[in-house]
């Protein structure tokens, strides 16, 4: 059997759960997985999804018919658990059909994968830990991402070829994973696919594509960074948690400091609540994403990126990307068959 037809048959489940040719998602990337990005990875052949973020429930509306305008494969959107319009967004989906719902962000509220299945669509789960990928097996969803440290933006404590290890084995016959988090070769593809995952998700490795509106600035700043360079925020206060996130080394660090210290205060002084002070940080990262990828200021703003960075260094065609990966798997595989 040559290389690319072990690669489609390794393939198989995944990309029939989510109706693409590859079982490749493109990870969802708050400001730079809208339309341009989503429908050209649909196109590609992958699983392009949408990075709701914080987008209001009309601007969701909107960015998923600019993205039915520019392609007629499927996609779906991501939606982040603790956003407050959570269940109206869900209606949102519903509305248009969407196929698959990406749940990021912890453990889904009660009664929220209940209602997207109601809808038809299937439900895709985060699992950062074992015990919780089988509690979420539990609730009925139809597809699991582990996503290791190594993966840009918001992350778990463990890396990426452990939690492979942990819960493949476990769960990849009862339903399909996707192995996400510093995948940047069709290697490392092969890889995972051979360990028993389903498909893949990679966000880093698609950043400089043509098709992506990430401000020229985001994209040099990628182009040129090693992988050493893309480290985890850290948290200042021990009674406020926060999510680590990884980005680029820049001034903006600093800034985060700051953040922590204002909302630790307010905390303090008993004018807001956990969740509140929680929200209000997932905020400023929205911000500061925003400011790095729309405006362009890569200093004060977040870089966020994913070890895998070191591997990107051109911008090219989505299609060209994709292509890369696919090759490299088939050879991989070819070359441990013969
Ligand atoms: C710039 C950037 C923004 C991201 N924003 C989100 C997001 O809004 N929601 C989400 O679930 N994951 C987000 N992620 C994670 C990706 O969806 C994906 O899981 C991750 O990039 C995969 O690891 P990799 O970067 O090593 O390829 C983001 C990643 C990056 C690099």
């Amino acid at each position: 059997m040559s290389g690319k037809a072990r690669l489609t048959e390794l393939m198989a489940r995944g990309a029939a759960l989510l109706g693409s040719e590859y079982a490749i998602l493109g990870g969802a990337m708050s400001w730079v997985s809208e339309r341009n990005l989503v429908a050209a990875m649909s196109n590609a052949g992958c699983f392009g999804v949408i990075a709701c973020g914080a987008m209001t429930p009309a601007l969701l509306d909107a960015e998923i018919a600019g993205t039915k305008a520019l392609t007629s494969k499927p996609f779906g959107v991501n939606l982040i658990t603790m956003h407050p319009d959570l269940f109206e967004l869900i209606e949102v989906c519903a509305k248009h059909g969407v196929g698959h719902v990406v749940l990021a962000g912890g453990l889904p509220p009660g009664g929220a994968i209940e209602k997207i299945k109601a809808s038809g669509a299937k439900v895709i789960c985060f699992a950062p830990a074992l015990a919780l990928a089988k509690k979420l097996i539990r609730s009925g969803i139809d597809a699991l991402v582990i996503e290791g440290m190594e993966a840009g933006g918001h992350i778990g404590p463990v890396t990426t070829s452990v939690l492979a290890q942990e819960i493949l084995p476990v769960v990849a016959a009862d339903l399909p994973v996707f192995v996400a988090g510093g995948i940047g070769r069709g290697e490392a593809i092969a890889g995972y696919l051979e360990m028993g995952a389903a498909g893949v998700q990679l966000g880093t490795r698609f950043v400089c594509a043509t098709e992506s509106i990430a401000h020229a600035n985001f994209k040099k700043a990628f182009i040129r960074a090693s992988a050493r360079d893309a480290i985890t925020s850290v948290q200042i206060d021990p009674r406020l948690p926060v999510i680590p996130v990884r980005a680029l080394k820049n001034a903006s660090s600093e800034l985060f400091t700051a953040k922590q210290r204002e909302v630790a205060q307010l905390l303090d002084e008993g004018k807001v609540e956990m969740g509140e002070a929680q929200l209000q940080i997932e905020h400023y990262w929205a911000g500061a994403l925003r400011r790095a990828v729309i405006d362009g200021d890569v200093e004060h703003g977040s870089v966020m990126a994913g070890q895998s960075v070191g591997m990107v260094t051109k911008e090219e065609p989505l299609a060209d990307i994709v292509e890369t990966l696919i090759e490299e798997a088939a050879a991989a595989l070819e070359r441990r068959a013969a």
